[in-house]
C-alpha cells in the first residue's frame, strides 16, 4: 500500500488525535516486527477515526469484516459500554492466534467475539442491528459485503468501507485488475445508492462513510 499522506503530516495528525492504548501499541509493534502484512493494520490515527465514530453513534454493538491481528477491533471495544460488543471476522488462524493474546491482556477483550471462517458465511448468520459495521477483508468481496452490511446496519448507525483509494489506483482506466475494478464500481454504487448518504474520506487509503438515508434499510 502506498502513502497517499505524506508522513509527516500523518505523524502531525495522529499527534493531535485520541491516543492509542498501551496494549494497542503493543499489539501493533508485535504485528509489525513479525507479521508479513503488517500494513494491512489500520494504524494510529484511523484506529482514532473508527473510536470517534463508535463514540458519535454512541455504538453498543460493532460489526468488524477483516479482524487480522485485533488492532482495529480492540481499539473500537475500547470505547464502547461494559455490556458492548465487537463481532469480528477472520479467516486465517495465525493472525487470530495474535488477537486473542491480546484481547486476554486487555480489560476490553472480552467485548470481542471473533467468528472464524469466511466472513460472507457468518454476516449471513449474525443477527443486526449493528451501530457500526467495519468492512476491511479481501476486496474481491467488497459489494457483497456492503449489501449485508445495509441489511444489518441499524438506522442511526454508520458502514465504514477501508481502502477505497486503493494507493491511488482506483484513477486508473481501465483497471489494472479485478479488486481495483470491484473497488471502482463499489465506489461508484454508493454514489449512486439512494438508500444512503455517503462521503469518501482521504484518510490513510481512502475511507468510505455510509449512512442509511431515513427508512431506507431493512432493520427497523
Ligand atoms: C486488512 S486486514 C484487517 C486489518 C484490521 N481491520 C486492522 O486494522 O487491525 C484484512 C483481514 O481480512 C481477512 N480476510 C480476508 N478474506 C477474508 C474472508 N473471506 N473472510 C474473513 N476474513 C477474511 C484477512 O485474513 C486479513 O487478516
Amino acid at each position: 500500500m502506498e502513502d497517499l499522506v505524506r508522513s509527516d503530516i500523518e505523524a502531525y495528525a495522529e499527534q493531535h488525535s485520541m491516543e492509542e492504548s498501551a496494549v494497542c501499541r503493543k499489539l501493533r509493534e508485535e504485528t509489525e516486527r513479525t507479521m508479513e502484512l503488517a500494513r494491512m493494520l489500520v494504524g494510529p490515527l484511523e484506529a482514532a477515526f473508527l473510536k470517534m465514530m463508535a463514540k458519535l453513534v454512541v455504538a453498543r454493538r460493532v460489526l468488524e469484516i477483516g479482524m487480522f491481528t485485533g488492532y482495529s477491533a480492540l481499539s473500537m471495544a475500547e470505547v464502547l459500554p461494559p455490556d458492548g460488543e465487537v463481532i469480528t471476522c477472520e479467516i486465517d488462524p495465525e493472525p487470530i492466534a495474535v488477537a486473542r493474546r491480546y484481547f486476554a491482556k486487555s480489560a476490553h477483550g472480552r467485548k470481542i467475539k471473533i467468528r472464524e471462517g469466511p466472513a460472507l458465511e457468518t454476516l449471513r448468520e449474525v443477527r443486526g442491528p449493528f451501530d457500526l459495521i467495519f468492512i476491511d477483508a479481501d476486496k474481491q468481496n467488497y459489494i457483497q459485503y456492503y449489501k449485508l452490511a445495509l441489511e444489518l446496519i441499524a438506522p442511526s448507525g454508520v458502514i465504514l468501507i477501508d481502502n477505497v483509494l486503493w494507493s491511488g489506483d482506483v484513477l486508473m482506466q481501465p483497471p489494472p485488475d479485478d479488486r481495483t475494478k470491484t473497488i471502482q464500481d463499489l465506489n461508484r454504487l454508493v454514489a449512486e445508492d439512494p438508500r444512503v448518504s455517503a462521503v469518501l474520506l482521504t484518510i490513510r487509503d481512502g475511507v468510505l462513510v455510509v449512512k442509511p438515508e431515513p427508512g431506507e434499510n431493512s432493520i427497523k
